[in-house]
């Protein structure tokens, strides 16, 4: 890596709009789909045209926002590996300004598909391309393998978004994630891709234990920790069976609060 030409480690890049961000975490089940449809639906509350693509083949972002993955005429499979255009793939969702690219089970296909595709890694910054001028921000819900879905997700931001669980062995899939993050920015793939943003979610306020993970998680990570931490809250848990974001379904629960949270502090570190 020594020889790599300086690749930039500052994490104070100016942003401006559009943001693309990359929501990823090497871990399951840590809250990344979560933080994406919640983050997503505050910031179009926000006035601001927000694209969710969902890069996971389990659709759950797609479903999460009210979308049924199985009645779909295109989805990202189609736009990685057929040729569909993005502008045809997206789909409106219950919240003005805030749109999905949804998935549906043939992109756990595409992982293999796409190793014989020209370009394979740059599929979708291209999508992303021929519709960035229509959005303010575009989320990328990042499956939690690293395969060429996951590299496609990072060759495609200019940011990645961290949410890290407030349990034991949180830390565990946030290493492999900077290793990642760090290959993808030396290949030559996306030189200025930076970890921007970590969100401390799934707090659990009656342990110590969460107390603890998040001093230890500042300590390490210093400002790009949001101030922001989201609680564990059930009704964040059941939102997404009802197929809407937590900002419709309680928009006055703990969840829908510390997300609307985390989308100012997000929007926050935007020029303007
Ligand atoms: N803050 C939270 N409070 C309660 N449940 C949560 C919270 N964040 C996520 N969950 C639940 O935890 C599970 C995993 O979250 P999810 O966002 O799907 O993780 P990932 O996308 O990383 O696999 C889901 O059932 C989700 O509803
Ligand atoms: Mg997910």
């Amino acid at each position: 890596m020594s020889d790599a030409p300086n690749p930039p480690t500052d994490t104070h890049q100016a942003k401006t709009l559009p943001r693309v961000i990359a929501i990823a975490n090497q871990k399951g089940g840590v809250g990344k789909t979560t933080t994406t449809i919640n983050t997503g639906a505050a910031l179009a509350d926000m006035g601001l045209r927000t694209l969710i693509v969902d890069l996971d083949p389990q659709g759950n972002a797609s479903s999460g926002l009210g979308i049924d993955t199985r009645s779909l005429e295109h989805s990202m499979y189609h736009v990685l590996l057929h040729g569909v255009s993005m502008e045809d793939c997206v789909e409106p969702t219950d919240v003005r300004n805030l749109f999905v690219a949804p998935a549906s089970l043939d992109l756990a296909g595409a992982e293999i598909e796409l190793v014989s595709t020209f370009n394979r890694e740059l599929q979708l910054r291209n999508a992303i391309h021929s519709v960035i001028d229509d959005y303010d921000y575009v989320l990328i819900d990042c499956p939690p393998s690293l395969g060429l879905l996951s590299v496609n997700g990072l060759a495609a931001a200019d940011e990645v978004l961290l949410p890290i669980q407030c349990e034991y062995f949180a830390l565990e899939g946030v290493g492999q994630l900077i290793t990642n993050v760090g290959r993808i920015r030396t290949s030559g793939l996306n030189p200025t891709l930076e970890i921007s943003t970590i969100a401390c979610v799934m707090y659990d306020s009656r342990t110590k234990l969460s107390e603890e993970v998040v001093t230890d998680i500042r300590d390490h990570f210093g400002d790009k920790v949001l101030r922001t931490v989201v609680p564990r809250n059930v009704r964040l848990s059941e939102a997404p069976r009802h197929g809407q974001p937590i900002t419709l379904y309680d928009p006055s629960s703990r969840g829908a609060i510390a997300y609307r949270d985390i989308a100012q502090e997000v929007h926050d570190a935007t020029k303007h």
